[in-house]
């Protein structure tokens, strides 16, 4: 069911790789709920093809931009600008990405090249946009600018691997900016704290699977899924969120305030 909560709103969606993606789930979503948008993805993973059918389908154009680079990250918002007829309402930020993840390195012999590949990929991408839209001016006042994190960021997870460092850059960003970008021109910044989905991010990282299913039964409400993460999403673009900025938000069936659960407790034979 659409509100047309997005009606009138112009954005900009970077990360769908294909149909299990998060942000192909908030471009569908954002599509229904009235907003026009570009999508944006690296160019390498525009060769995959699939974005194409998420463009016909939501009326979107692709701008290819790799975000690690400032230039590629100008011309997205010059273009998006020119593209939609004017100033940008809201962003997503759904992108990630650890070498040392992809080739197994465990986390205590890093790869610092690769570490700071993943840092410059899924982090200062974040800042990079958020620097390149206040310096071209390109955000509407009561914008909205949402990245995508894991809890990975507060507490230790054994297999999470430099990600987690890389998302707590990201949150800190969210928040640093945050604040200039608030003051300077009322744009919101906040960061979602989505729980384990199954997608090709997610799933390459090692024991995924296994840890799926844990964190549904360690969740009062079981897993978030991606689409109900696009549904979160589309309430921080809208009005209806206005004085939320410089957030982390949990997004994850209440996990994260979860000691344990009967479910987990049962599975080691204990008695709840
Ligand atoms: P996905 O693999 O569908 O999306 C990751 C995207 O990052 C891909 O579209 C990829 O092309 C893009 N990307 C990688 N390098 C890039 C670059 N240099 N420039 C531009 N784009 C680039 O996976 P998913 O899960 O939808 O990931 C989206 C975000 O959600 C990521 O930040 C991820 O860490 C976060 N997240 C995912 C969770 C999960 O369990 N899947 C849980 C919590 C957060």
């Amino acid at each position: 069911m659409a509100y047309n909560l997005l009606k009138g709103k112009r954005g900009i969606i970077s990360g769908a790789l294909n149909s299990s993606s998060i942000a192909w789930k908030v471009a569908e979503k954002a599509h229904e709920e009235g907003a026009t948008f570009v999508l944006t993805n690296a160019p390498i993973a525009m060769r995959m093809g699939e974005l194409n059918a998420l463009a016909e389908k939501t009326g979107a154009e692709i701008i290819p931009a790799d975000a690690t680079s400032v230039d590629d990250i100008t011309n997205l918002f010059t273009k998006s600008q020119e593209i939609l007829g004017g100033k940008i309402d809201f962003v997503l930020h759904s992108i990630g990405m650890s070498v040392n993840v992809r080739k197994n390195i465990p986390y205590t012999e890093a790869n610092y090249d690769y570490f700071q590949k993943g840092m410059d990929v899924s982090a200062l991408s974040f800042h990079k946009m958020l620097s390149v839209a206040k310096k071209l001016d390109a955000i509407n006042e009561w914008g909205s600018v949402v990245a995508l994190t894991y809890a990975a960021a507060q507490r230790t997870y054994s297999f999470y691997n430099d990600m987690a460092d890389i998302k707590a850059a990201l949150e800190s960003i969210a928040r640093s900016f945050g604040y200039h970008y608030g003051v300077e021109k009322k744009v919101r910044v906040n960061t979602v704290s989505q729980s384990p989905t199954k997608t090709t991010a997610g799933s390459g990282i090692k024991g995924f699977g296994d840890f799926f299913d844990f964190a549904d039964a360690m969740s009062p409400l079981g897993n978030a899924t991606a689409e109900q993460c696009a549904d979160y999403c589309i309430t921080l673009f809208s009005d209806l969120t206005r004085m939320v900025t410089m957030q982390n938000l949990y997004h994850d069936g209440g996990y994260s305030s979860t000691g344990v659960t009967s479910t987990i407790l049962e599975k080691f034979g204990i008695d709840s």
